[in-house]
């Protein structure tokens, strides 16, 4: 197996369930988390606008990192920007993050799906068109901005009521709704899977792309063969844009991945 770094990118910290599920089955590989904290938030953005920012991004992550693998653990980054970037860096493989509409069709018993995601993610066609495909055509999509921030800036400090309450008042729209299943399509959301499917039960089953993700992550590794790079990097890595000092919750995630943290800036 190649040393080369499998990287894991999202506007902050809605990858880390994913980059810690990967690292929980494969912890002898080397692993980067790069939080895009300077462009984030991605979903309120344009699609272009977003496009060009990856593009930039994943320039320079290739030419500093070398990853063999970028995930992008962002449903957002996913849907806007995958097709592009995969023609941009055709030597690249990339895993994408899409909502796990395709399980949520198939176990739904009504045909009525919840989309929970960002802005951005809930205009895109491909969420109505999967689940088409799948046999539903009563998806209620959702935008969530709110609580992509709320995750993002205060989910080591706000209590278990404040973030029940928001998942509640979420759950309240979809059973207006009439959903039986509910896919929750912005990584971020994964921090609170947990609360959702709590609340969510018994008429509501909640469906995430954690595992799936990993599963291909290895899958692409095993079938695919990828030159070796050098030895110098050094293991685990959080990585920031910006060039502003990393708040401090940056230390406690990077602490709790067992990573260290430094500004991607400071890699050039
Ligand atoms: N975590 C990202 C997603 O899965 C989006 C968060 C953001 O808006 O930056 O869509």
């Amino acid at each position: 197996m190649t040393n080369r770094p499998v990287l894991f990118l999202d506007s902050g910290i809605g990858g880390i369930p994913y980059c810690r599920n990967y690292l929980n089955r494969n912890p002898n590989e080397s692993i980067v988390y790069l939080a895009d904290r300077l462009h984030f938030p991605y979903g309120i953005r344009e699609k272009n606008e977003l496009i060009d920012i990856l593009s930039t991004l994943v320039d320079l992550l290739i030419k500093t990192i070398n990853p063999k693998i970028i995930v992008l653990a962002c449903n957002t980054a996913t849907l806007a920007a995958l097709a592009v970037l995969r023609e941009h860096f055709p030597k690249i493989a990339f895993v994408g993050t899409v909502p796990a509409i395709k399980p949520a069709a198939l176990a739904s018993k009504n045909g009525k799906i919840g989309v929970l995601g960002t802005e951005l993610t809930i205009k895109q066609p491909f969420v109505k068109e999967l689940a088409a495909q799948y046999g539903s055509n009563d998806i209620t999509g959702i935008a969530a901005p709110e609580l992509v921030t709320f995750i993002e800036k205060s989910f080591y400090s706000a209590s278990d009521d404040e973030k029940k309450a928001f998942v509640q008042n979420y759950l309240n729209k979809f059973r207006a709704a009439g959903i039986d299943t509910l896919v929750l399509g912005c990584t971020h959301f994964l921090f609170l899977l947990d609360v959702f499917q709590r609340e969510a039960s018994p008429d509501i089953t909640v469906f995430d792309s954690i595992r799936g993700i990993t599963r291909r992550i290895e899958s692409l590794l095993t079938d695919t063969v990828i030159p070796q790079g050098n030895n110098s990097y050094p293991k685990n890595r959080l990585l920031l844009t910006g060039s502003s000092e990393p708040e401090s919750t940056w230390e406690s995630w990077a602490d709790q991945l067992g990573f260290s943290l430094s500004l991607l800036n400071s890699e050039q």
